[in-house]
Parts: C-alpha cells; sequence; structure tokens
C-alpha cells in the first residue's frame, strides 16, 4: 500500500506528482502515529480488499475546507473500491459540505464523486505545485444547499 503514491501511472491519473519513498512513508508514518488527528488534522481509512490493504481514503484539511481523497493500488482499479470505501465514509463521517478535487481527466475519479452526489463547482487550469502538474482541476462539493 506504501507504493500507491510513488506509482507514476496512478500520479498521471491524479495529476500530481509521484512523491520520493522516504518523503511518502514519512508522511504516512505520521498520519497513521497520530491517532486523533491533532497534529496532521487528516482522519486515514485504510482499504481492504481480499483482506490485504490495497488503498486509503481521507479526511483532510485543504484551504479551509473539509476534503476527502482515495487512492487505490492500480492492480485494484475498475472493482469497484473506491466507489464501496466512499459510501462507507460518507455514512462515517457526516459533517457537510465536504469537497474534492479532481485533475479533468480523471474520469474515474469523478465518475466516483458523481455518483455519490458531489456537484462541480468549478473547473479551471491550475499551475504547477510542488505536488500537482499544470492541469485542469474540479472542485467538487456534496451537501451545500442542505443536501447530503
Ligand atoms: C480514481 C480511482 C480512485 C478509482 O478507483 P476505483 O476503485 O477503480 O473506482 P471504482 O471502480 O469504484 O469506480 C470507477 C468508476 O469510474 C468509471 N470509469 C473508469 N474509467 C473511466 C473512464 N475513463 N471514463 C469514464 N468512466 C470511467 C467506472 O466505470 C466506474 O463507474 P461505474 O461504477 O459507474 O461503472 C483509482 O483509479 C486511483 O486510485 N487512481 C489514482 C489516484 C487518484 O486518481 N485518486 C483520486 C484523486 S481525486
Amino acid at each position: 500500500m506504501y507504493t500507491i503514491g510513488i506509482d507514476e501511472a496512478s500520479n498521471r491519473l491524479a495529476g500530481t506528482k509521484p512523491r520520493e519513498w522516504a518523503e511518502f512513508k514519512a508522511r504516512w508514518d505520521a498520519i497513521l502515529g497520530d491517532a486523533d488527528g491533532t497534529v496532521t488534522r487528516v482522519t486515514p481509512r485504510i482499504i481492504l480488499a481480499d483482506g490485504k490493504p490495497v488503498g486509503s481514503i481521507n479526511i483532510f484539511p485543504q484551504d479551509d475546507l473539509d476534503h476527502v481523497g482515495y487512492w487505490i493500488a492500480r492492480e485494484y482499479w475498475g472493482r469497484g473500491i473506491s466507489s464501496a470505501a466512499l459510501s462507507l465514509l460518507l455514512v462515517e463521517y457526516q459533517k457537510r459540505p465536504l469537497h474534492a478535487t479532481t485533475a479533468g481527466h480523471n474520469h474515474a475519479s469523478i465518475r466516483v464523486l458523481i455518483k455519490h452526489g458531489f456537484e462541480i463547482v468549478s473547473r479551471s487550469m491550475t499551475p504547477e505545485t510542488d505536488r500537482s502538474v499544470a492541469r485542469e482541476t474540479l472542485l467538487f462539493v456534496l451537501g451545500h444547499r442542505g443536501f447530503v
């Protein structure tokens, strides 16, 4: 599971830059060692399939908004795993509004969000950052105007 964030094809789909192994592992060690999220402000959930960890789905703050993000190991794509994980998390975590961003070309992630009632708030070209490539970015929200 630790390899997901450094996988090049996954990063291409997400429109992000692969992290160095040491940086990626240090980040996850910090998140998993911070059980109540007071330091990292991340609420992590590890996704299990066939009894193995195959990805993660996390609530985290970005631009002062609650965001959800998820990554699945490439060999498990297309089995409905992130859809199932998001369904479970939306029951467990009921604070709204909840936001998500995707690259404009990430049709699988866009589909997962739309299926769960997320709506597009904005679509804009965003410049390269230390974590992302220059790309079209879609911002989604669930639960504005009072519906979930
Ligand atoms: C995006 C990602 C999370 C999807 O995970 P997954 O477990 O394969 O997703 P699911 O199988 O639950 O659902 C994918 C949906 O997208 C659809 N889909 C997949 N590729 C598609 C495409 N190119 N165009 C349109 N729809 C597509 C699938 O048919 C499915 O929809 P359906 O249930 O209506 O048939 C996974 O590819 C991943 O981890 N990517 C790398 C990291 C990433 O992009 N994370 C999201 C950042 S916003």
